[in-house]
């Protein structure tokens, strides 16, 4: 498989860059935040918004892969986990809550905070969010192999041949039996228009079987993979994606 080594910088939104373009606002005019992947999470206030609708659908997924998993530990691990609704929604009251220890991985510091609160008011002791580049495979350090991965509002920033990349390593941080739930809007992104049919056959060829995939109306698509193979070896110091979008569209 053709890996890159973690060498080069994150490309990705930076906190620094936004308080820069907060500044660079003159006296009397109006402050209007500039869009940040904080805010992004914002739409999921209301309920009936295409990205609720596409959460509704994710914690389906990541609650029945739970629920799949045999009495015991369960480790589960978000890539770019944002705000980390999708999770902490799942775990608070769910009768496994105990057993699960969720790893959010994302490189946003108000994102994490935001997260922090979110599972310290849901009282899920077992939730921890970090700022790191999930890239970059270093940060799967200790925290894999994992039984449930979600990798939601990903792919759709990344290049196709990224996104195939990054599937292809997933075996790599999965326990066996694992479960991947997967996002990937329908339209057109980065050069190339519905990657979903070409997901699903990379996900296959990659040994997971297809348990789940939906679209929403607005074509937001949810899948559901699981490793059907032993799984192989974490390696860190490998570079699997570069995040195309510094802010949202
Ligand atoms: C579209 S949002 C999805 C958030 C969350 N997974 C969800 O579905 O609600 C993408 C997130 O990826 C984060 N992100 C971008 N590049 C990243 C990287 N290299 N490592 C970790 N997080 C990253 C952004 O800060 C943002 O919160």
């Amino acid at each position: 498989m053709w890996w890159h080594r973690c060498q080069t910088a994150y490309h990705g939104p930076r906190r620094e860059g936004r308080l820069r373009d907060a500044l660079l606002v003159r006296e009397g005019e109006p402050v209007a935040k500039p869009a940040d992947w904080s805010t992004w999470h914002d739409r999921y206030e209301d309920p009936q918004s295409p990205l609720s609708l596409r959460l509704a659908l994710v914690q389906e997924e990541t609650r029945k892969a739970i629920e799949r998993r045999p009495p015991g530990p369960i480790r589960l691990v978000s890539i770019c986990a944002g705000q980390g609704r999708d999770v902490i929604g799942v775990l608070a009251g769910h009768p496994r809550q105990g057993d699960v220890a969720a790893a959010l991985l994302e490189f946003d510091p108000e994102n994490v905070e935001q997260a922090r609160r979110h599972a310290l008011a849901a009282g899920l002791a077992n939730v921890s969010a970090t700022v790191a580049d999930a890239s970059c495979t270093d940060c799967y350090d200790g925290v894999v192999p994992a039984d449930v991965i979600l990798i939601c509002g990903v792919f759709g920033h990344l290049s196709p041949d990224d996104v195939r990349r990054t599937i292809s390593y997933l075996p790599h941080l999965c326990a066996p039996g694992a479960t991947i739930v997967w996002t990937r809007h329908a339209g057109l992104r980065h050069g190339s228009a519905n990657l979903t049919p070409s997901m699903r056959t990379w996900f296959q060829e990659s040994s997971f079987e297809e348990l789940a995939f939906r679209t929403t109306a607005d074509g937001h698509g949810v899948g559901a993979h699981q490793l059907v193979a032993p799984p192989k070896p974490y390696e860190p110091g490998l570079r699997l994606f570069t995040f195309l979008d510094p802010t949202p569209k």
